[in-house]
Parts: structure tokens; sequence; C-alpha cells
């Protein structure tokens, strides 16, 4: 019905009736052999009639401990089977949670890849399907005027925040075992941070763009376990304002210790980025939704406008806006109209919505599917920065479990920015959050 709300116009009422027409459902137990025989002979039925050698896309939207199970049964009936060409080509797409830990990430790799080729697996963080997480990559790499000051001699700090309004919601039995951390940081919030951190890649094909990544990935300094507290903040909302806490959600254990937010201060320990801090922070129930990037810059180190001194200038800050107000922006420092010598920030905007129509805008996973369609794993995570993300992430959980006191979970009102105590990270650097209240 939302699709068809959508679908005034006569066309596009076609295309939808055309598209529904084409879909059919083969019903089954995951764990049954027979399942994938029957679905084996349903795809064939349709192939025959149609498209003999089409290529096939197997979507695993499942609870992520039934990945192995389905991808090994998928293997044992042929269906992901490919001629040594790789065609007719059979695409697996895995969504996270990759594992919940170094260890399990690494179980469930030797598992596909014992049934897959890496060509055949497309694991998705439908991030990097959104425009302007791809965007950052153009930006980056396809002008010249960004890449001299991307640096410590010329960044000061670097925030990514993904903020969410919702709670829990109905999603309590995944979220219980996985928390903000796994959902969030261990992908979506480190894949960002690589787009933004990484080195120039050879070329645009996906595993010189993936090697960057990894090789960023690698040099983030590990968390200093016992001063993790300086790091790490962590949080889960209480009720506030009619909204319900998360311990209140319907599944959710009365005395859950799972995080609903979290924010970290690090370091990426390499030439370009010596010093300079990247503060991470998401949650859920928060202000309100949006993830943005926000690079700030050093400020001029001499002001010739004098009585203004240099500290008085505000610094340079370009903002890249995920969502929900996808777009680009730049504050620099401009005179006021007038005869005085009056200096103000001007920020220069730019917005997606102002040259496409709010139905043009892509959706992440349209994008994502067509590449897997064709064979194009650029925006697809490789395994090893699955591996070094855990790596990162693993010892912050395990001292979140064995000595929860190192890093206490602190309680903030639904519909907040998150706890008190997140505003010593950044203040340890003389830092403060960017305000996104507005
Ligand atoms: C998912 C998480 O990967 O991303 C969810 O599992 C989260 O918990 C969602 O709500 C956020 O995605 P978006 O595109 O709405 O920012």
């Amino acid at each position: 019905p939302g699709l068809e709300s959508k679908c005034k116009k006569d066309e596009c009422r076609f295309k939808l009736e055309s598209f529904l027409s084409k879909i059919s459902y083969v019903s089954g137990d995951y764990s049954s052999l027979e399942t994938y025989e029957k679905l084996g002979r349903s795809i064939e039925n349709i192939e025959s009639g149609r498209c003999p050698e089409a290529g096939r896309i197997f979507y695993l939207s499942t609870p992520p401990d039934l990945c192995s199970q389905i991808v090994s049964l998928l293997g044992a009936s042929g269906l992901v089977s490919e001629n040594y060409e790789g065609m007719p080509w059979r695409h697996v797409v895995i969504e996270k949670p990759f594992g919940h830990d170094l260890e399990s990430a690494q179980k469930l790799d030797r598992e596909l890849r014992s049934v897959l080729k890496e060509r055949q697996i497309y694991r998705i963080d439908h991030y990097l399907g959104k425009e302007t997480v791809q965007n950052i990559l153009m930006l980056r790499f396809a002008n010249r005027i960004f890449e001299p000051v991307w640096s410590h001699e010329h960044i000061d700090n670097v925030q990514i925040t993904v903020a969410e309004s919702v709670g829990v919601g109905h999603r309590a039995g995944y979220y219980e075992q996985s928390g903000q951390l796994r959902d969030m940081f261990q992908n979506h919030m480190l894949e960002m941070l690589s787009l933004v951190a990484m080195e120039m890649p050879v070329s645009f094909e996906a595993d010189s763009v993936r090697n960057e990544k990894a090789k960023l990935l690698q040099s983030i300094r590990p968390f200093p376990i016992k001063d993790l507290s300086s790091y790490i903040v962590r949080g889960q909302y209480a009720a506030a304002d009619g909204l319900a806490g998360y311990t209140e959600e319907k599944g959710v254990a009365k005395d859950s210790q799972t995080e609903t937010f979290v924010a970290a201060r690090l370091f990426i320990d390499n030439w370009r980025w010596k010093g300079v801090p990247f503060y991470l922070r998401s949650g859920k129930r928060m202000g309100r939704k949006v993830s943005e990037i926000a690079v700030t810059f050093k400020k001029i180190p001499h002001s010739i406008f004098s009585p203004i001194r240099a500290e008085d200038l505000s610094p340079n800050v370009l903002v890249m806006n995920v969502q929900p107000d996808e777009g680009l922006s730049l504050t620099i420092q401009a005179k006021q109209p007038g005869p005085k010598l009056c200096m103000g920030s001007l920020t220069m905007d730019f917005k997606y919505k102002s040259i496409l129509e709010e139905e043009e805008f892509p959706e992440a996973y349209e994008r994502l599917l067509l590449d897997c369609m064709l064979g194009d794993q650029t925006l697809f995570i490789r395994n090893d920065t699955i591996e070094r993300a855990w790596t990162l992430l693993t010892p912050v959980l395990e001292a979140w479990k064995q000595n929860p006191a190192l890093c206490p979970l602190h309680k903030y009102p639904a519909g907040s920015w998150g706890p008190d105590a997140v505003h010593a990270l950044p203040w340890m650097e003389k830092h403060v959050w960017r305000e996104l209240n507005i």
C-alpha cells in the first residue's frame, strides 16, 4: 500500500504491477534441506520460462545465528554453485551483524568460505549505499582543494554523530544481545570513519578501496582498557517527557545493562592524523534523527584584523550531512556588510534536495542491490575490515562485562543528547560536542 500510494502516475503503476507479478515465494524450514530443494525447483521453473542463464542473489536478512546453517544448506543443495568462470553468477548478501566478537566473526567467515568464494559474498552495510556517505570519497579525491589540508597540519578534530530519535521499538530480542556498540559502532560508525580518514586508494576498484579502509582501521590506537572511561562513555535511555525508558520497553529485562548510547574519543596512529582526536557518538532516543560528519579546522595562526585576535575567530567547519538533510556545508569567516570592520561566520550550504525531487532520492539499498547484480563489491565490506573492527572493540566489550565499574553505564533522559558524562570526552582536549539541537 505504501508503494501504491507513491505510484500515482500511470507509468509508475504499470511498472509496479509488472514488478509485483514477478514475485513469488516458497515457505519452509531454514534447517531442512528439503526447503532448499523446493526453492531450487521453483527458481528453475522461473528461469526456464524466461531466462535460463540468470544470475541469482540470495539475500539473508535472517537472525544472525542462522546464517552459517543457511549458507551451508544453500551449498549442499547446489543452489550457489557457479561454474569455474563464475557464470551464471550466484551472489549471497549477508546482513550485519557479522559475528558478535572477533572469535565468532572469524568462525562465521571460515564457515562462509567453506561454501562460497569471496567474490560471491556481499556483506552489506547500508550506510555505504547512502548518497552522502559515497560522496565522502568524491569530495576528498575528486577535488584539489581538500587533500592538501586533510591532515593534522590543518584539522583540529573530527566528529561523527549518528543519532536516532527512535527507541528500541520491537527489536528488543535482537538489541538486548547486541547493544549500540555492536549495532552501530562496529559497522556504520567505523565505516564512515575509514572513508573520512583513509589514504587515497590506487583506483576506485573494490579491492583498492577496501585495502585502504583496512589499513586505516589497523592504525586506530587500541583503547587503553585501564583508563577506558576517558575514551568511551556508554549510556542507556531513561524515561523522560512521556517517553519510556529502555528497561520499560517490551522484551527488555528490567535490570538490562545493554547500552543504547556510545561515545568514543579515538586516535589514529599514522603520519596524517597524528594527535587529531576523532569523536564518535551514536545513540537511540536522542534529541532528533541526525547523522553527520563534521571536520573542524584549526584556527588561523595570526590575525591582522586588530583588535580581533586569532583565537577569537571561529574555525572553518566542513559538515557532511548524511541524513536527514543530505548535503554539505562549509562555515567560513566573512566581513559583515557595513562600514565597520565586523567579522561573522557565514555558512555555505548545499542540500541535495535543491537538485533532486524527494522521490528521486535514491534509497541506499537500491544502489547496493544494483551493485550486487553488477558484481561490484566496492561498497560491500571485506572480512578483514570486519575483523579489524572487532579487534578494536572486542576488548571493550570484554572489559564492560568483566569490570563494569571501569566504564559505568550512565542513564540519560530519553530525547536528550546522551549522558552528562559524555561532555568530558572532548573536554579533555578542550573541545566540545557540536550542538545539534537545531
Ligand atoms: C541499523 C541498525 O543497521 O541501522 C538499527 O541495526 C538502526 O538499529 C539503523 O536503527 C539506522 O539506519 P538509518 O539508515 O535509519 O540511519
